[in-house]
């Protein structure tokens, strides 16, 4: 027969709790949400329990229980990792007509359930703000943050972007009006300046104005220049940060931005600024223990790929395109520095995609499938990690 179940929320039963094993964080950490009252007796606790006590503040006895612990308690709990000792307490738990449940094995007369988590209160992020702007994520509406969900409940008006996830417009209320005011190369639906003024007025009219921005707002997203523009106005403004383009695909793509050993440092740049290409310290860039993050990475591709082999990079560096990363048609294609170009161009990517170039996108595989690495990109790997060691 089955152990009843038994609901911990806001009781303020006595709990009695033995010993010491990662079962006994588990059991005090459930205890503790439910508003119990906890005694532990553990004779010498590890460090990580030792924390535990002074966290929670508990009623900590340095011995073996008595029963007088037992007779003080209406529950025992055993969570030793020594059976000895759980036995133990079950035999005094009987003998006191206590309930009794080893937390190490599940056996006992209940099972601890913790009742449903309430989250915390948050605050309002309108309480100090007119506008606010919401870094949305790079395309899948589960990456928008709590903060940026609750901005939009509260919005009157919502001006969004192109690589907005529409299915997020859904989270404003239903009588909030959604604006597109997105750019698309050669297409600017609004210009920066008459955004900003668009912003200001709404603000300045009493709305609640939520700019809905891909990616985050202040990477390459223009966010400091419309806060710049709203602080002149005298515009209350709060930023909330949404997951970058770089970091979202790159993850969505299994290719870690940094690993011990292959990489230490990670670079977000692109090609392409208000005048045209732009000039790096390529030198600097074509070093091979970082990873490079190129936006705008379709056409940085061209121009970059050349330079970067011009000042030293190895043309055997694994690359990667990730086009519409993290939304349904996210497409991948990987290569070298040398060869993605031609890959790229075979497979006709278009915007939005970015570039990843770096050791780390050949782990992609390793992570994956667990299966050894092969050719030119397993012997960059091996120099990476042998360099590493010296
Ligand atoms: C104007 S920037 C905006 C970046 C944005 N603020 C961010 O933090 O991700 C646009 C570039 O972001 C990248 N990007 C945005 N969403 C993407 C996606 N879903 N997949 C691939 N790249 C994306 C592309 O490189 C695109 O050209």
């Amino acid at each position: 027969m089955s152990a009843p179940l038994l609901r911990l929320s806001n009781t303020r039963d006595h709990v009695l709790v033995v010993g010491d094993s990662r079962h006994t964080q588990r059991v005090l950490g459930t205890l503790s949400r439910s508003g119990a009252q906890i005694r532990l007796c553990c004779v010498a606790p590890s460090p990580a329990l030792a924390d535990l006590i002074v966290d929670h503040e508990l009623d900590w006895q340095p011995r073996l229980i008595t029963p007088q612990d037992v007779a003080d308690a209406s529950m025992v709990i055993a969570t030793d990792t020594d059976a000895a000792i759980n036995t133990v307490a079950r035999n005094a738990a009987r003998r006191a007509g206590r309930l009794f449940l080893d937390a190490t094995t599940g056996r006992g007369d209940f099972e601890l359930v913790e009742s449903a988590a309430r989250p915390a209160a948050r605050d309002d992020p309108w309480q100090h703000a007119q506008v606010c702007l919401v870094g949305a994520g790079p395309g899948d509406p589960g990456l928008l943050t709590l903060d940026g969900q609750q901005a939009l409940a509260g919005a009157d008006v919502v001006l969004y972007d192109r690589l907005v996830a529409p299915a997020l417009l859904d989270y404003a209320p239903a009588g909030a009006a959604r604006r597109f005011v997105g750019k698309q190369r050669g297409d600017h639906a609004v210009r920066q300046r008459e955004l900003n003024a668009l912003m200001i007025e709404m603000a300045h009219g009493g709305h609640r104005v939520l700019r809905l921005k891909g990616g985050d707002p202040f990477v390459f997203g223009r966010g400091s220049e419309e806060m710049i523009a709203l602080a002149e106005a005298g515009v209350a403004t709060r930023v909330i940060p949404g997951v970058t383009a770089g970091s979202g695909c790159a993850t969505y793509a299994d290719i870690p931005l940094t690993h011990r050993g292959i990489a230490s440092s990670c670079q977000f740049l692109t090609a392409h600024g208000r005048h045209g290409e732009l000039e790096h310290d390529w030198r600097g860039l074509a070093r091979r223990d970082q990873t490079l993050v190129i936006y705008m990475g379709v056409m940085a591709l061209a121009h970059l790929a050349p330079r970067l082999t011009a000042h030293g990079m190895d043309p055997d560096t694994p690359a990667a395109l990730i086009e519409r990363g993290t939304t349904p048609e996210q497409r991948v294609l990987t290569g070298t520095i040398g060869s993605l170009p031609q890959i790229a161009a075979r497979h006709t990517v278009t915007a939005p995609a970015v570039l990843i170039v770096g050791a780390v996108v050949a782990l992609r595989d390793r992570m994956r499938a667990g299966a050894p690495l092969s050719g030119t990109i397993a012997d960059h790997v091996a120099t990476a990690e042998r360099a590493d060691r010296h």
